[in-house]
């Protein structure tokens, strides 16, 4: 296999804390081998559109407490045909880039893994705060983002107990309820809601279970509680944590508040965490390309770095936390 002499990196699909993190380690690294390292800007869009950009040490030293991606990023439907990949590669060769780094998540491994099929070495990054790539413990943004979300479902539990409300907290996590989960463990709440619940019972989630747990609640003498919801539970309905306290109140006489946390959660300098596991698995990515290796997907598992082929990365499927699932309800301060 051939060597590579220049490097091109992008971010893509919903940006990410620690991306910037990836894109200053590759660099580092990146130069450290004598191979050229180049931004794509706005992800697959900006390779179909030859946005490639360079990059230089202050402005990447810059980069390193910032959240969102500096080199910007975007959903690309073309990449989902022949002809936006055609042209993807077209640019790398154009630039003689022979090598690249994908940060992002499973629809960007996707259009990673036909680069890769049309002869150019790519190497994928698991960069999205959902933790929904199931062959990796965890994924680029995801610890910072649970930060980010304990922080406000405390400061919205002051104002429950306060009041003797109950707080629906509705968080990011379109198909994969870790965040939800996580988060609900880690701040106290009383119940959490994902999507993967959902599934196993059919359509809805078990709404008498719920009630049944508050009722508890106010026997207990505990007249406030959160409720954490992931917003992929009724995912044809926008509006999850409003319907849910319609559905509470029209069942209650409990008072019920709705906040819905959005891009906030999204935005903020890295955790420590997020920016190991993102400078590690850059550096792993610059050092498979520098042997000339590429199709492979770099993850953690049991706090190593490791990495595997981008097809069986996919391929992995997401097992639900069920054990997690049931030990935020058994904690719950229901009794
Ligand atoms: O990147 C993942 C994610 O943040 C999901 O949790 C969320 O549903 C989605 O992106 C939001 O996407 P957009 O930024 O396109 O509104």
């Amino acid at each position: 296999m051939k060597a590579v002499k220049k490097i091109g990196i992008l971010t893509s699909g919903g940006d990410a804390p620690g991306m910037n993190n990836a894109v200053w380690a590759a660099y580092r690294c990146a130069l450290s081998n004598g191979i050229e390292l180049v931004g794509i800007r706005h992800g697959y869009k900006g390779l179909i559109d030859d946005e490639i950009i360079e990059l230089d040490t202050r402005q990447v030293d810059s980069m390193l407490n910032e959240g969102g991606t500096v080199i910007k990023t975007a959903r690309c439907l073309e990449m989902l045909e022949d002809e936006g990949r055609d042209k993807a590669v077209e640019t790398l060769k154009k630039h003689e880039i022979n090598g690249l780094i994908v940060i992002g998540g499973d629809g960007s491994f996707r259009g990673a893994s036909e680069i890769s099929r049309r002869g150019i070495p790519v190497i994928c990054l698991p960069g999205t705060i959902d933790n929904d790539l199931a062959y990796t413990d965890f994924t680029i943004g995801f610890d910072t983002v649970c930060n980010t979300v304990v922080d406000a479902i405390m400061k919205i539990r002051d104002t429950m107990r306060s009041h003797n409300r109950i707080g629906i907290v509705q968080v990011m996590g379109r198909h994969c309820g870790d965040i939800a989960l996580f988060t609900g463990l880690a701040a106290g709440a009383d119940y959490v809601l994902v999507p993967e619940m959902q599934d196993k019972y059919g359509e809805t989630f078990d709404f008498s279970n719920l009630m049944n747990h508050l009722n508890m609640m106010w026997a207990a003498n505990k007249h406030y509680g959160i409720i954490v919801v992931a917003e992929g539970i009724y995912w044809r309905t926008p509006d999850r944590a409003k319907m849910l306290r319609e559905m509470i109140e029209s069942n209650s006489n409990y008072e019920v508040r709705e906040t819905i946390l959005g891009y906030m959660q999204r935005g903020g300098a890295p955790t420590v965490y997020d920016r190991r596991l993102a400078i590690e698995s850059a550096v792993r990515a610059v050092e498979l390309l520098s042997k000339g290796t590429g199709n492979r997907a770099v993850g953690i598992r049991r706090n190593e770095i490791f990495d595997m082929d981008i097809l069986e990365a996919l391929a992995t499927p997401l097992v639900f936390k069920e054990e997690l699932y049931n030990l935020v309800n058994s904690l719950s301060t229901s009794r």
